[in-house]
């Protein structure tokens, strides 16, 4: 028997101001588009934005339903346009930020199981990490070079292969 041990490397910036230009402009998009959230339901609305390696920059939101399990979060509202209207375009960045409501967006979300998976199908299909700048309307912003660090032991087409 062994022990193994995950862990992985990742930036922690005390506030967007500390971020390369690109970066913070594309936190900004995030920000902004938690405007754009339809979120009756948690009045918790989250904002992402993407970065692709056209240089091109998209956006998306969640997207609540009285169904509750309907609902879609950003990050997968935001793959699905990417995927839709630049297939096999591989995405450079994804920002993600919120608003709670509550006024104390102070400290990053990451994202959650389902668009882990998601995110990690993209980035296999289309062969390039995507990194993530996760941060709130203001406070500290965490920086993750690639989204399969989000995901180990992820289950992917590889385990589907025959031997
Ligand atoms: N949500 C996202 O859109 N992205 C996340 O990373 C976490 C959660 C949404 C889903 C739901 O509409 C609301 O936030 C509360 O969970």
């Amino acid at each position: 028997m062994e022990q193994q041990r995950y862990q992985f490397e990742y930036s922690v910036y005390d506030s967007i101001d500390e971020l390369s230009q690109e970066d913070a402009a594309l936190l900004r998009e995030a920000q902004q588009a938690t405007h754009t959230a339809y979120a009756p339901y948690s009045q918790f609305q989250v904002g992402a934005a993407a970065k692709l390696v056209n240089g091109k920059v998209l956006c998306g939101s969640n997207q609540e339903n009285a169904s509750y399990p309907v609902g879609l979060c950003a990050e997968r509202v935001l793959l699905s346009a990417a995927s839709s209207v630049y297939p096999n375009v591989p995405i450079e960045t994804i920002a993600i930020s919120y608003d709670s409501g509550q006024g104390n967006s102070d400290r990053p979300i990451s994202p959650c199981g389902i668009c882990r998976q998601t995110l990690v199908e993209y980035e296999k299909h289309l062969g390039q990490p995507i990194r993530l700048v996760l941060g709130g309307i203001k406070g500290k912003v965490f920086v993750i070079p690639g989204s399969t660090l989000l995901l180990p032991f992820g289950f992917s087409s590889e385990d589907m292969e025959k031997g």
